[in-house]
């Protein structure tokens, strides 16, 4: 067995620490493209730093995003709950963490998701879906178009 310390160790040398910004962790390894994606990461000029498939005590692998000199907006931030929620943030400023946050699945969502009803609108023109969450554990969704259910084993990604 690995002392937490020298596992610590192990994480912080695989993805270094940073100065300022946000560190994004406990991610399900499989979803750290789409928590990219999501959050728009593809198209900023900051420096990112990330890795995936490392060993964690609670997912089993994870994956972890850092991000130099950005402090999300929670609404921004609470975007990935749907893919990774229990992804953890914390907030980095001179070297410490001073704040962890933890994600929270909203209580509207605009795009990410399908619509589950192959007859609605969404799914047949240019429109961006937008849900009432009508339950968050397990999840459930309320279309605005088509006022049909989407519930977690549904849920698709758009
Ligand atoms: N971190 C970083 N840069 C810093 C400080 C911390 O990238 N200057 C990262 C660490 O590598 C870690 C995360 O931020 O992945 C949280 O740091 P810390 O709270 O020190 O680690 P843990 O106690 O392991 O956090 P937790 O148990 O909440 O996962
Ligand atoms: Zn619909």
């Amino acid at each position: 067995m690995e002392s937490k310390d020298n596992e610590k160790k192990k994480l912080k040398l695989k993805v270094s620490a940073i100065n300022e910004g946000t560190v994004i962790d406990h991610i399900p390894a499989k979803s750290l493209f789409k928590v990219i994606n999501i959050l728009g990461l593809d198209k900023i000029e900051n420096q990112i730093t990330f890795g995936t498939n490392l060993d964690s005590k609670k997912l089993g692998t994870k994956a972890i995003i850092k991000v130099s000199d950005i402090f999300f907006e929670d609404r921004e931030i609470n975007k990935i709950a749907l893919i990774a929620p229990n992804a953890q943030l914390n907030i980095i400023k001179d070297y410490e963490v001073v704040e962890k946050k933890i994600v929270e699945i909203p209580d509207k969502i605009n795009g990410i998701v399908k619509c589950f009803n192959p007859k609605c609108i969404t799914n047949h023109e240019k429109i961006t879906t937008c849900f009432n969450v009508i339950n968050k554990t397990p999840i459930s969704l309320k279309c605005k178009y088509c006022e049909k259910i989407t519930t977690a084993e549904q849920i698709r990604m758009s």
